[in-house]
């Protein structure tokens, strides 16, 4: 080498010198040429000032003017970095829509697995084996169809009427309380009731639920054990409790219930692996729904009409039911409700819904693949971000708004003068969609129903506390309330609501 560069011409290292900066140039040059259209191609970023944490802190701030912003900027398919990780979100609701229709593409199962080990503790044996558990995901499905939750919200309607009766003795005279702790424990027991029967310790139960339940979305990050002690110990409380209901009679179950532990005991699990996948369950009964009557209430109690418009619909239902049944006995408390027609309240449950509701459907990609032009990768991560749908002000009228009749007209929602089928997803969809969307929707109905019979509710005058949406919850349904309403509440005597 060192010959070679005595014996030459100062010319020739010159030369020699530019052929390598030439080449290097060209390499730098063509790589990233190779590099951006590579970035043309994939779905734009979501721009960010800090490493890492990427878009978290205006996620945390205000996450609708985020994904509200990038869908105006780049269009409905779009990727947002945070917390290290990064999303590929879509927004609108025919790409939403694709996604949820190509389950081999965009699939689920991997998640859903990887959730029942991090976030249930069911044993990676066991969550391997339901790789192979068609038969019981669809007991599981058929068990909560349309047609079959007419047994389960009979079985609902006693047990919710004794839970609100029970909490009423408590409000003989006006009481000032706080909404949710009013409103979610009775909600919270008649629900688990239903599916488990009595012999369920439910009460024992509320307080590491809410603990657990506040670890969902932390469970999931892999983070040291010590930080995540707190949800552990409480999960461990709940498996503690569904392995000693488990293992005692228990004939007062559901046949939901009893059918689905029938499959689940051929599977020949530990005890722990069987009561974690029902805590999988309990946890997917519970956590939306007590959500959802909280801000039904709620915001229906901040508007000028306060809850007067619902009570004047049962209150009717109920009278017209008991004169057209004069000789029938409504043992399932329910029956009056199932039957009537409460075009104001479903109304308001629907809007309650659209408004409350933030969810991220995931899907792992299979397959390289286009989407709304862009290029996905395979192992890359697709969000379907159904609130964009619900927050869009072409499909929704004010949509920040909370609009109690927004649902009672025959209004059709459109975008670009097309008609928007799937204009609110509380429920998700595709492979994935809620399972208990038929169940919740009469369930709902049910607990305001018996309980605006048997309450008279007010906003407490004195305070000005109000709920906030609880934004570190995106993603998993129905954000909780941060914060709370105060609340007057006085026991309705004058009702027939005793039948
Ligand atoms: C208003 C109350 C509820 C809301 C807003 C809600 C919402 C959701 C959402 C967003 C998902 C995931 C969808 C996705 O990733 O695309 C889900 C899944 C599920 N929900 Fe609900 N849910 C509610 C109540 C219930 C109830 C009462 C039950 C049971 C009776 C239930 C059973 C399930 C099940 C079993 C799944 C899992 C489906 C799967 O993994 O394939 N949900 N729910
Ligand atoms: C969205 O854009 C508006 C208008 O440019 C801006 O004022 C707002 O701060 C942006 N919000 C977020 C969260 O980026
Ligand atoms: C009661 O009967 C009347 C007349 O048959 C009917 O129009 C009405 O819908 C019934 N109401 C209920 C709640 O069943
Ligand atoms: C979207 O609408 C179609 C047609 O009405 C329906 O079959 C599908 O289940 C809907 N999907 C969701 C997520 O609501």
């Amino acid at each position: 080498m060192s010959s070679f560069i005595v014996s030459s011409t100062s010319t020739s290292r010159v030369n020699t010198l530019l052929v390598v900066v030439g080449f290097l140039a060209f390499a730098t040059i063509y790589k990233l040429l190779d590099k951006r259209k590579q970035f043309e191609k994939r779905p734009p970023l979501v721009k960010y000032t800090i490493p890492w944490l990427g878009s978290a802190i205006q996620l945390g701030k205000d996450p609708d003017g985020v994904f509200k912003n990038a869908t105006k900027a780049f269009g409905p398919v779009f990727r947002i970095k945070a917390a290290g990780r990064e999303f590929t979100y879509i927004t609108a609701p025919e790409i939403i829509s694709a996604v949820y229709r190509d389950s081999k593409t965009f699939e689920f199962t991997p998640i859903r697995l990887d959730m029942s080990e991090l976030i249930f503790g069911i044993s990676k044996k066991s969550c391997n084996d339901m790789k192979n558990i068609d038969h019981f995901l669809k007991y599981h499905h058929e068990g909560l169809s349309a047609k079959a939750v007419h047994g389960l919200h009979q079985r609902y309607g006693p047990f919710a009427y004794d839970c609100i009766q029970n909490m009423m003795i408590n409000f003989r005279a006006t009481t000032i309380t706080k909404l949710a702790l009013f409103i979610k424990p009775p909600a919270y027991v008649a629900a688990l009731y239903t599916f488990f029967g009595k012999t369920y310790p439910a009460l024992e139960s509320y307080e590491p639920f809410q603990i657990f339940d506040a670890g969902f979305l932390l469970l999931q990050t892999k983070l040291p054990r010590f930080i995540l002690r707190k949800y552990l110990n409480a999960r461990e409380k709940l498996t503690v409790l569904t392995e000693g209901y488990l293992t005692s009679p228990h004939e007062d179950c559901s046949d939901f219930v009893r059918e689905m532990e029938g499959l689940v005991r051929n599977e020949k699990w530990s005890s722990r692996d069987m009561a974690n996948f029902f805590l999988g369950d309990i946890w997917a009964f519970e956590s939306n729904a007590i959500q959802a009557v909280y801000w039904i209430i709620a915001l229906q109690l901040q508007r000028p009409e306060g809850l007067y418009k619902i009570i004047e619909e049962i209150d009717t239902a109920r009278d017209s039911w008991i004169k057209n049944n004069s000789n029938v006995e409504d043992e399932t408390h329910c029956q009056w409700i199932l039957e009537g027609s409460f075009p104001f309240l479903t109304s308001v449950i629907q809007e309650s819904l659209r408004f409350c509701s933030s969810v991220f459907s995931i899907r792992l990609v299979t397959r390289e693949v286009t989407l709304g032009g862009y290029r996905i990768r395979k192992g890359d991560y697709v969000m379907c971000h159904t609130r964009s749908v619900h927050m869009d002000n072409d499909i929704h009228k004010n949509p920040t708004e909370f609009i109690p009749e927004r649902y009672m007209g025959s209004e059709t929602f459109t975008k670009n003068g097309r008609i928007v089928p799937n204009h609110s997803m509380p429920f998700g969809g595709g492979v994935s969609m809620c399972e208990g969307r038929h169940f919740v929707m009469g369930e709902l109905k049910i607990f305001i129903a018996l309980l605006l019979s048997a309450a008279h509710i007010e906003l407490d005058p004195l305070s000005s506390e109000r709920p906030q949406f609880q934004w570190a919850r995106m993603g998993t349904g129905l954000m909780p309330p941060e914060g709370d309403l105060f609340i007057r509440v006085t026991r309705r005597t004058s009702t027939s609501s005793s039948r």
